[in-house]
């Protein structure tokens, strides 16, 4: 066990820390632990550790002990879920996504088999159909994904994280019963009913709305950029009951496809995660049981957001598989293509340009598993789902565009999937929130 002198050294102390709980034997520590490169005297020989370490700390609620982990390699469990989403990539996603991409056309037999694989409903309990797996596998889950196809990777993004995750959090257990299960398990598409034409950034100045006539609520309104609406058959619909007290009268509502007065608007055609469908919803005058209201009047901003918590980081996930996909493809290529004598990953320009984007990729991948760990122990995690989005968007859109230059004018040609993972980054930096809303949200919370 660890003297206070020395967990005083190492920089912990009065951060809430359990003496008893620093479990590792000092021989394990890494170096980078010891502030400074400081050696302790009796280690004599350099710590080769398999994991960095593992130190359990009181959480800092009063009374209440958590282990909080702080370990970088994912548990078994994490590990099978991360290999079934490769598995089910190599199989079913990587000979067919450019031509998905090319023909603007949603991957159904791909998701049926996303399903019959368990991964439509990763971190929803077994009891309403899911994976009972943590957030963690979750984001492992999605990145894999998007490795293979950006496009795939939002649609159970927003299904997962905007839909299901809303209705586990704030559902009665009739809704959950109903509602939640099918989507889980892949039979259904859940979507996420929020921007506007004139309400992107600023939620709260929304137009849809609804209004009680004796046991129902009438829906009136129209939304804009909805993923997965062409698809969906549940939607999440957000609608002011009482426009006198701005965010706080805006309710949710889960409505039905085949509900009369739900109708598909434009589809819009997209720059990039093009085999995605994304489309206007109109709620004209939709005639719902006041019971589908989803937690309580008035709560619609705060689901909304705590929503948008969970979906800004399963959109990291999605931003850092892009950019792994992208460096994978640059480290191939400027290995084998020959430029003056030799392969250009001997020119030192290119190896500067792989190394800056490994070392972006691993930093957003951390923030985003930090995020995702946070959710799991059921802290909020605000500000980390807005780093990790912040930081993973643009690090996917500058290795998207690393990757691009490298490749030269192959890059530029259709032929390659780079252009396509360049017009994917995209989108990272803008929905779910754009990067200058991340920031916002930020220093909101510092400030
Ligand atoms: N969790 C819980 N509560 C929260 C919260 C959060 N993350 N963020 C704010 N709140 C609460 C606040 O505490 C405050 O509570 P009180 O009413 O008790 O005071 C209330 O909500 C209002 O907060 P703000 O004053 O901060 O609200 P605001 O109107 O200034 O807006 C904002 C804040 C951060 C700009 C927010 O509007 C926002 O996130 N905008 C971006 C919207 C967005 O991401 N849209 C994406 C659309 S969906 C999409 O893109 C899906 C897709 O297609 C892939």
């Amino acid at each position: 066990m660890a003297s206070p002198e020395f967990v005083k050294k190492l920089g912990i102390s009065g951060c809430g820390a359990d003496l008893s709980c620093l479990v590792f034997p000092i021989s394990q520590m890494p170096l980078a632990f010891f502030p400074g490169h400081f050696i302790p005297k009796n280690l004599t020989t350099p710590p080769r550790p398999q994991r960095l370490y593992t130190a359990n700390v009181l959480t800092g609620r009063s009374g209440e002990r958590q282990a909080i982990t702080m370990d970088f390699s994912p548990s078994k469990n994490q590990e099978q879920v991360k290999r079934k989403a490769r598995r089910f990539v190599e199989e079913h996603v990587l000979p067919k996504a450019d031509k998905w991409d090319k023909t603007n056309k949603f991957p159904m037999d791909a998701w049926r088999e996303l399903a019959k694989a368990g991964l439509t409903g990763i971190p929803i309990p077994r009891k309403y159909g899911g994976g009972g797996h943590d957030v963690v596998s979750y984001v492992l889950a999605v990145e894999e994904i998007s490795k293979g196809s950006a496009a795939l990777g939002v649609t159970l993004a927003v299904h997962t994280s905007l839909v299901s995750q809303p209705l586990l959090w704030f559902g009665n257990e009739q809704q959950k019963m109903h509602y939640l299960r099918p989507l889980a398990q892949g039979r259904q598409f859940g979507s996420f009913c929020l921007t506007e034409p004139v309400a992107g950034s600023d939620v709260a100045s929304m137009e849809s709305k609804a209004t009680l006539k004796g046991d129902h609520y009438i829906i009136k309104g129209r939304k804009y950029f909805i993923m997965n609406a062409p698809l969906a058959s549940t939607y999440l619909v957000f609608a002011m009951t009482d426009r006198s007290m701005a965010h706080r009268g805006i309710s949710c509502f889960v409505v039905e496809r085949d509900m009369p007065g739900v109708k598909i608007g434009k589809i819009f055609d997209k720059m990039g995660i093009r085999s995605s469908l994304a489309s206007e919803v109109i709620f004209d005058d939709v005639r719902v049981p006041a019971e589908s209201m989803l937690g309580r009047a008035g709560d619609g901003f705060k689901i909304a957001m705590e929503a948008l918590d969970c979906g800004r980081i399963s959109i990291a996930a999605q931003a850092c598989g892009i950019a792994q996909a992208s460096l994978d493809a640059a480290i191939q290529y400027s290995k084998t293509r020959v430029q003056f004598g030799r392969p250009i990953a001997d020119q030192q320009a290119l190896r500067w340009m792989i190394a800056d984007m490994a070392t972006d990729i691993e930093a957003a991948r951390l923030l985003t598993h930090k995020a995702a760990r946070i959710t799991d122990i059921g802290k909020r995690h605000t500000k980390e789902a807005a780093m990790a989005k912040l930081f993973a968007a643009s690090t996917a859109v500058e290795a998207a565009r690393k990757a691009l230059q490298i490749h030269g004018g192959y890059g530029y040609m259709t032929d390659l999937p780079l252009e396509r993972y360049y017009r994917d980054a995209k989108i990272t930096e803008i929905y779910e929130g754009t990067s200058e809303i991340q920031r916002l949200v930020i220093s909101n919370d510092l400030l």
